[in-house]
């Protein structure tokens, strides 16, 4: 016979367990992936890959597209019904603004492109890293021919041919948290995306040549207008790398209503798969403004989302190696990974390793507490079922 009124125990043994319930339940989405959506053909010039993440109340769209420069799309409704929509005739000819939407365009809350517009190296001589850069006529990304996007779940890669070598771009969606598997091993959550982007065996012009990649970035309600640097824990994770670059729009309330941010540990790897002695220290300049409209003539996928009119673009250079590090040429080699998603960027927090030290050392009594209450409850619980609670002598 149970007792038809709640006791204290009832109260404290249900608090516990929705608790453990709530801790474990972890935010996720549906994703969907179509390469080229609505053309039954391969359209010349370059492929563009839609993920369709879907939450609770929101989508995120995540477009990757080699229309010209390679160029990630993120844009965020507050409907879970929302989709693209493409006009093939009209994206291919690059002329139009218009011929990719997201519909209804009234549940976009906020929409951001990163275009990889250009790969710059120069010469440094005096192994300086630092401006002004002897530079060599620069790799524009849309000159380059682009591979078709291979796709792989939620993941999409493509290469491009550059200097004997290559450039190659690999994006991957994420329906959850996570942390990759590889160095940095960044922090992922449902609503961000990742970016690498891969030189590999490019013949430098110099012996002393360093490279730089120029990042630029389009957005509708927030731009992208200020890089925050924040400490990194230093854990098992990213041992002797303390510094994060938050790429984000300078506006308080953006991170609240979804605004996009871009997130990166300043680090580079020389060598491929990226080994902790392998970590070359990257950094980046200041967000500076450029022309919205320049940005269209380089990316379709600019071209073909945003209106002509805008012209909230910024761009940066991530520059690869301080002086005294190793020169490109050494290993030929540097692969440097983003994230790129909406709302609060995920910050590392303390690993598991750290956190079960902190656990034992403050948590242990908590716990030994609770488990007593819980005991306690228990054992003053005869009424419930008399007889299963034989003494055990
Ligand atoms: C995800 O998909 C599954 C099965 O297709 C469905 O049951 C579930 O409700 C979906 N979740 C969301 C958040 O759309
Ligand atoms: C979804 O959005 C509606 C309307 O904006 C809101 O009333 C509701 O609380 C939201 N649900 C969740 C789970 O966020
Ligand atoms: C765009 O280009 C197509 C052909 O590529 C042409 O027919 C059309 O007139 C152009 N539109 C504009 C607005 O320039
Ligand atoms: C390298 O150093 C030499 C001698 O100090 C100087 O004349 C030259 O301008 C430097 N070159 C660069 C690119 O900084
Ligand atoms: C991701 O977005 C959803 C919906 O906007 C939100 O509820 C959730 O808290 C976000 N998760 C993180 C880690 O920001
Ligand atoms: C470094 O680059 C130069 C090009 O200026 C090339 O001649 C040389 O062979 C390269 N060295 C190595 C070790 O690859
Ligand atoms: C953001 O908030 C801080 C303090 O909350 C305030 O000092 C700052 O002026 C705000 N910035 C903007 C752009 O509103
Ligand atoms: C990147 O660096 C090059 C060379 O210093 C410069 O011309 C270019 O404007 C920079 N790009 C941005 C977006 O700051």
């Amino acid at each position: 016979m149970m007792a038809a009124s709640r006791t204290p125990c009832d109260v404290l043994l249900f608090l516990l367990f929705s608790t453990i319930l709530w801790m474990c339940a972890e935010f996720s989405r549906n994703l969907s992936v179509e390469l080229n959506p609505g053309s039954s053909t391969p359209p010349p010039g370059g492929d563009l890959v839609h993920v369709r993440a879907v939450g609770d109340n929101d989508t995120l769209h995540f477009l990757f597209c080699s229309q010209g420069a390679p160029a990630l799309l993120l844009v965020h409704t507050d409907v879970t019904s929302s989709d693209v929509s493409v006009n093939w005739p009209l994206f291919l000819s690059r002329n139009t603004s218009g011929s990719l939407r997201v519909e209804p365009a009234n549940s976009i809350m906020s929409s951001t492109a990163l275009v990889f517009s250009r790969l710059l190296e120069y010469d440094d001589v005096n192994d300086t890293a630092e401006a002004p850069f002897d530079l060599f006529p620069p790799y524009q990304l849309h000159d380059v021919t682009w591979s078709r996007m291979e796709l792989s779940g939620a993941a999409a890669r493509l290469c491009g041919a550059v200097a004997q070598g290559s450039i190659c771009l690999h994006m991957w969606v994420f329906a959850g948290e996570g942390r990759d598997e590889s160095w940095p091993r960044l922090l992922h959550t449902a609503n961000s995306s990742q970016v690498a982007v891969r030189l590999d065996g490019l013949a430098a012009r110099s012996q002393r040549s360093r490279f730089l990649l120029e990042l630029q970035t389009l957005g509708g309600a927030y731009p992208l207008d200020a890089v925050r640097v924040r400490r990194s824990i230093d854990d098992e994770f990213t041992p002797s790398i303390f510094k994060v670059s938050e790429w984000t729009s300078g506006a308080n309330e953006s991170s609240e209503d979804g605004g996009a941010f871009i997130l990166w540990k300043q680090v580079a790897y020389r060598r491929s798969p990226p080994a902790l002695e392998d970590a070359s220290p990257c950094r980046h300049s200041d967000p500076r403004r450029r022309s919205g409209r320049a940005l269209a003539e380089v990316s379709g996928l600019v071209r073909a989302f945003f209106a002509d009119e805008e012209e909230r673009a910024f761009g940066l250079n991530v520059s690869f190696g301080l002086a005294g590090e190793p020169f490109y040429n050494a290993t030929k080699f540097l692969s440097w990974t983003a994230l790129v998603g909406v709302g609060l960027a995920p910050a590392d927090a303390f690993s598991p390793l750290v956190a079960a030290i902190v656990a034992v050392g403050l948590g242990a009594p908590l716990v030994i507490l609770l488990m007593g209450g819980v005991y306690a409850c228990l054992r003053k619980r005869p009424t419930a079922s008399t007889s299963s609670y034989e003494p055990i002598n």
